[in-house]
């Protein structure tokens, strides 16, 4: 497919798009899914945190459960939601190619207890880790509750996608709490493993702001995958769950590596996604 055709194709207008380009995020409001998303999430949640699997992730109190990861290959749902095609039309939009999840997960943030994710860039996780070898992707998150400035919503730096991988340093070891689990649990805790150099965050802080896409549940942020982020602990009463795929453009899928993460964590299985003709199952 040729990027011209697909952009004038989908959902998403070309002043989005345009700012998509510009920011490397774009928020849209609950209308533009014009699904109950929260609700079909909500069915999901119950079996997907009493998985105990390496797919399900706790923060470093060892209990609180901080994401569950795969979702797309174990729940129909949520399947389904990934086939949703006003979103799979917006990051087909933004790509110019067929898209497949490389991967998903519901990062929960609970009341008091959901812990930070320092700055970061996600792509130098799928290059290093997965073999991806072009930025081609989307995240897209849903927000399953409402994002305030009190529970921990995603910080960007608006504009850093633009820039590259930044300087930064890889973490060795495991971090603290983590001492025993495999390897690449190092690349999913609250202690960044690809750490940006904090000078560079605050240059590009300085010279960008920061900002942090607020909306009710229901609400989709696409955001690039080397736009610097962070976000806070939710120190706050009310959770902040939010299901994030991973889009990757089909022409972009990984080359081998030698250490390869579990298939949950990068999806072997790159088949272009068609749209989804009706709604998914409740
Ligand atoms: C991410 O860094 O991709 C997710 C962070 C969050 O859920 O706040
Ligand atoms: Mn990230």
């Amino acid at each position: 497919m040729l990027r011209t055709e697909t952009e004038a194709a989908g959902p998403l207008t070309r002043e989005l798009l345009a700012r998509y380009r510009r920011d490397g995020y774009v928020l849209l409001a609950p209308d533009f899914l014009a699904e109950d998303v929260p609700a079909a999430v909500t069915s999901a949640i119950p079996s997907a945190v009493a998985d105990d699997s390496p797919r399900r992730i706790l923060e470093r109190d060892g209990t609180t459960v901080r994401s569950v990861y795969g979702l797309h290959q174990t729940h129909p749902t949520i399947a389904g939601l990934a086939r949703l095609p006003q979103l799979l039309g917006a990051v087909r939009q933004i790509l110019g190619d067929d898209v497949y999840v490389h991967q998903s997960k519901i990062n929960f943030k609970e009341p008091f207890s959901g812990d930070q994710w320092e700055w970061h860039q996600d792509y130098v996780y799928w290059l290093q880790n997965d073999g991806v070898q072009a930025p081609d992707l989307v995240n897209a998150a849903i927000f399953v509750d409402e994002v305030t400035e009190f529970n921990g919503p995603l910080t960007f730096v608006p504009g850093s996608h633009r820039h590259g991988l930044l300087a930064g340093q890889d973490l060795d070891g495991m971090p603290l709490g983590y001492e025993d689990a495999p390897a690449w649990v190092a690349t999913l805790t609250a202690n960044e493993k690809f750490r940006v150099e904090p000078a560079v965050i605050e240059d590009l802080a300085r010279r960008e702001g920061l900002v942090s896409p607020k909306g009710p549940a229901g609400s989709l942020l696409l955001f690039d995958p080397n736009i610097l982020h962070s976000s806070a602990p939710n120190i706050s009463p009310f959770r902040r769950a939010m299901l994030m795929f991973v889009y990757n453009s089909v022409s972009n899928s990984p080359r081998p590596v030698a250490t390869p993460r579990p298939p949950f964590l990068a999806d072997p299985d790159v088949r272009p996604l068609q749209p989804l003709s009706t709604r998914p199952p409740q």
